[in-house]
């Protein structure tokens, strides 16, 4: 053994003679070391304290070594237990493995192979734990269905999911187009006990009144022409499962008020038909308009959105968590470079940096389109041109825009709305280029650092994200 070993071993011995000889043995490999003279003792030992190997007789006057490992192992099925054997007894060793012991020696033990054999079974124990570590970062990872981020806000999003997916409350998700909202409408099913069921999504856009009608609830055979047999809809293809209403505000006002009596009986009947049939589906919706507007002007109904909008959730667009743009483009370079041929492509630092002052209109949709072509296009392993439109970046510096159907800001207000935003895209691109660096941000912009830090706490800018 060239380096020290480290661990902490408890040794089961009935024979005080090779307890004291051992412990000698292991204290001087680096180990640490404590002692039970009999398989009960051992077993109290291994509730009081932590260990990362046991060695143990086999034959012991009390309790047996191979009863005393069965039980060991029940407990603690991850220890690793190394059984030492009287001289002799193979068919005792055989079924010492069978129980899970990590290895055995017969006595008189060679001092070099026990230590050998517990160098390789502690090493066994490492690799095991980061095994489990790994597998509960990925699960960590998996288990929100593929939402990449590290900006405070989005982690804030995601504690509101966490905290409601196990729940059966209606949510509503919103967000401007490409933000997002479908995965967090799967993140929120795959994190429920509906997980096994199905999760049903329902484009409301994409239908004509009656066929999104017939689509959500299903009809009977004979309903109308063309219905030659009874076919069920979505709510019950969503049965114990979640149904997914994107495009919320686009369903029409008839099917708006059968989706709320829908919500409110929590039943419906088929068209066509009168049998109630239950519903048991968690409601997630989602959309990118302004219900409040839309009800002010009649187009969606008060009531139903009192029902859906028990939990919003809102998703912030990318210009305003920009600093996750790095981590979610690499997400994506990953993702798809069998479409560049299997060669892991990157992004030069210039146009990094022309994303980062970019003002995404179409959001992580629109990122995930352009590093596609990107990798297709590219024909090294450096993407150096993205094609990003001149007339977006240049709204970029002109501040928040202006229309007539909102009301105009107060000229002040407006004004600092222009220099938050310009200081804003200044301090990510410093904190970009210098990996979250404060000091030197300050520096570059010749202010102090609690100028900044003020800055960054009023501009809800986190310079931990920008560091990697
Ligand atoms: N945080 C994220 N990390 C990784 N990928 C993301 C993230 N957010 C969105 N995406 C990806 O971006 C694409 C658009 O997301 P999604 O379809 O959920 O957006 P949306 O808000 O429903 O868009 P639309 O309004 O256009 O329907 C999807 O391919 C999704 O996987
Ligand atoms: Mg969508």
């Amino acid at each position: 053994m060239t380096t020290a070993m480290s661990g902490h071993i408890l040794v089961v011995d009935d024979d005080k003679a090779f307890r004291v000889a051992t412990r000698t043995l292991l204290r001087d490999a680096g180990l640490e070391v404590s002692l039970a003279n009999s398989g009960a003792e051992g077993l109290v030992l291994l509730e009081k304290a932590s260990f990362d190997l046991v060695l143990s007789d086999i034959v012991m006057t009390d309790l047996g070594g191979i009863d005393f490992l069965r039980e060991a192992k029940r407990r603690q099925p991850e220890l690793p237990v190394i059984m030492v054997t009287g001289f002799g007894s193979v068919e005792t060793a055989v079924e010492a493995m069978r129980l899970g012991a990590a290895d055995y020696l017969t006595k008189p033990c060679n001092n070099k192979e026990l230590l050998i054999k517990i160098d390789h079974a502690l090493d066994g124990r490492r690799k095991d734990r980061e095994i489990v570590q790994l597998k509960e970062e990925l699960q960590g990872v998996y288990s929100f269905g593929n939402i990449v981020s590290r900006s405070e806000i989005m982690k804030d999003v995601i504690d509101q999911i966490k905290q409601v997916a196990e729940t059966d409350v209606s949510i509503l998700v919103r967000g401007e187009s490409g933000t997002g909202k479908e995965l967090v409408a799967r993140a929120l099913h795959f994190n429920s006990g509906r997980r096994d069921a199905p999760f049903i999504p329902v484009n409301c856009s994409a239908l004509p009144e009656n066929l999104l009608e017939s689509e959500l609830f299903g009809y009977e055979k004979g309903a109308f022409t063309g219905a030659q047999k009874q076919r069920i809809g979505k709510f019950e293809e969503a049965y114990r499962g979640t149904i997914f209403l994107d495009e919320i505000g686009d369903i029409p006002q008839s099917v708006q008020v059968k989706l709320l009596r829908v919500l409110q009986e929590k039943s419906f009947s088929r068209i066509g038909g009168n049998e109630a049939v239950s519903v048991d589906a968690r409601v997630v919706a989602a959309t990118n308009r302004n219900l409040e507007l839309m009800m002010r002007e009649n187009d969606f109904r008060e009531d139903l959105y009192y029902r859906l909008n028990v939990f919003p959730i809102t998703l912030p667009s990318l210009r305003q968590r920009i600093e996750d743009l790095p981590l979610i483009a690499e997400h994506f370079l990953e993702r798809y470079k069998e479409l560049g041929g299997n060669v892991r492509k990157s992004l030069s630092p210039e146009v990094l940096s022309d994303m980062m002052m970019y003002s995404w209109p179409g959001n992580i949709r629109e990122l995930q389109n352009l590093i596609k072509r990107a990798i297709i296009k590219t024909r090294g392993e450096v993407i150096e041109r993205i094609e990003l439109s001149a007339e977006q970046m240049e709204e970029q510096s002109s501040g928040p825009g202006l229309s007539a159907d909102e009301t105009v800001p107060p000229f002040r207000e407006y004004l600092s709305g222009i220099v938050n935003n310009a200081e804003e895209k200044y301090i990510r691109l410093l904190l970009d280029t210098h990996k979250g660096n404060v000091n030197q941000v300050a520096k570059l912009m010749e202010v102090d650092r609690k100028t900044v830090y003020r800055k960054m706490a009023d501009l809800k800018i986190d310079p931990d994200a920008y560091r990697s």
